[in-house]
């Protein structure tokens, strides 16, 4: 059985995940104490079981992780109904496929942009950072922007960002717990102090409506963190794992130039091909059977969707990335009422970015090898310098 923080696993899960695939659709993982499932039908039922739920657990020592806890304790992606309800409504409408789509033109010109800084970079060094240039700033520039957050402050939140979700992992070394806490107490702070001045002087920003809707202060405060985590986490690593996929299947990166009608399979492709978010937990709150295994209230399991996105019972040569599969039912975004709420948003983002570098650097290459970050849950790259033919 895989270790969570094995540099090796890291570096290539996924004939772990196909050996663990092979042998039963659910294990039992002793190192983090719960059942993992691996399979596309196990993984999707894990999600959507309604007496499999996100109940959250605060960090501990309590006084040692305060804001953590007050963040997520009051964040939707952490709650069940009737509380995830009533949060999910306060920001739904403004990330509908309908309204996101208003986007998509802005959306572009960034990624434009940001692909001609990379191309002057290139031209002037011989070679650039794909992730720093391009992959970082979409995102966290777009969500900034949604919520009405000082564009200029972006980087900051994302090194924020970057300290926080590393609780996320398993077996975190204290000093990294500790640094995830001072985070969220300055990200908090960051955001009470902005939700105060939307108070007296109301925009038409997001966090201007969350402040005008029904949520505690608190609420507020942590819906507005998780979005702009939530907003570009994973999105950068798509944009980085994928852009490496890519650059090391030439054909496929040759098809995408050739044919600007397969960046839209292309995104679906890669959130599939290289998972940027590989395990997400569930706690039972009642005696649950997934794929014949029981899984017995307050015990967890955890859906593997890396290991899903590679199941041969679903994708036909699931090992090969092929940018016009299609259908391409990956559980990228998740399932069931936790369905990512971005997704709309996160596949315009991708694609503008995808659009931008086949047009603006068709001959596009890896100068070295991408350098992986060691983290197993969050799957994504410190860097990715590439150059051009
Ligand atoms: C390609 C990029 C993205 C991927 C792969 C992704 C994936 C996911 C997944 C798997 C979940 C479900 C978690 C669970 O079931 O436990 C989720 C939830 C969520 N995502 Fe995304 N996400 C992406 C981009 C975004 C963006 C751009 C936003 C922007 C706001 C966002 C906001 C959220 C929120 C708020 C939730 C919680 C929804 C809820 O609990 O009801 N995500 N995301």
């Amino acid at each position: 059985m895989f270790v969570a923080d094995d540099p090796a696993f890291i570096a290539d899960p996924y004939p772990e995940f196909h050996r663990l695939r092979a042998l039963d659709e659910v294990h039992w993982h002793e190192g983090l104490g719960q059942f993992i499932a691996v399979s596309h039908a196990a993984a999707a039922a894990v999600l959507r079981h309604r007496s499999l739920g996100r109940i959250w657990t605060d960090a501990t020592p309590l006084e040692q992780f305060a804001s953590f806890n007050l963040l997520h304790r009051n964040s939707l992606l952490e709650n069940e109904p009737p509380t995830h309800t009533r949060l999910r409504r306060s920001v739904s409408a403004a990330f509908a496929r309908g309204h996101v789509e208003r986007l998509r033109p802005t959306v572009e010109v960034l990624a434009d942009g940001l692909v001609e800084t990379l191309a002057e970079k290139i031209s002037a060094d011989g070679e650039a950072d794909l992730l720093e240039h391009v992959a970082q700033p979409l995102p966290a520039q777009v969500i900034a922007e949604l919520l009405g957050v000082p564009k200029q402050e972006a980087p900051r939140l994302v090194v924020l960002s970057n300290s926080i979700v590393k609780m996320y992992e398993y077996d975190l070394p204290e000093d990294l717990r500790r640094e995830a806490e001072a985070a969220a107490e300055a990200f908090a702070g960051y955001l009470r102090e902005l939700t105060e001045q939307r108070a007296s002087h109301p925009g038409d920003d997001l966090l201007s409506h969350l402040v005008a809707a029904d949520l505690t202060g608190d609420e507020v405060v942590a819906t507005g963190v998780l979005l702009l985590m939530a907003g570009h986490e994973a999105t950068v690593n798509v944009i980085g794992n994928g852009t490496t996929a890519l650059l090391t299947h030439r054909s496929e990166w040759k098809r995408l130039v050739a044919d600007p009608g397969l960046v839209e399979p292309a995104t679906e492709e890669l959130i599939r091909y290289d998972s940027p978010l590989q395990l997400f937990e569930r706690t039972a709150t009642a005696d649950v059977e997934i794929a014949g295994h029981r899984v017995a209230e307050g015990e967890k399991i955890a859906a593997l969707l890396g290991a899903a996105a590679r199941d041969p019972e679903v994708f036909d040569d699931p090992g090969t990335l092929d940018i016009g599969r299609s259908p391409n039912p990956h559980l990228g975004f998740g399932g069931g009422i936790h369905y990512c709420l971005g997704a709309p948003l996160a596949r315009i983002e991708i694609a503008a970015a995808l659009g931008a570098l086949r047009q603006r650097l068709p001959g596009l290459r890896l100068a070295r090898q991408p350098e992986r970050r060691p983290e197993f849950v969050i799957r994504g790259l410190r860097t990715l310098p590439v150059t051009t033919d």
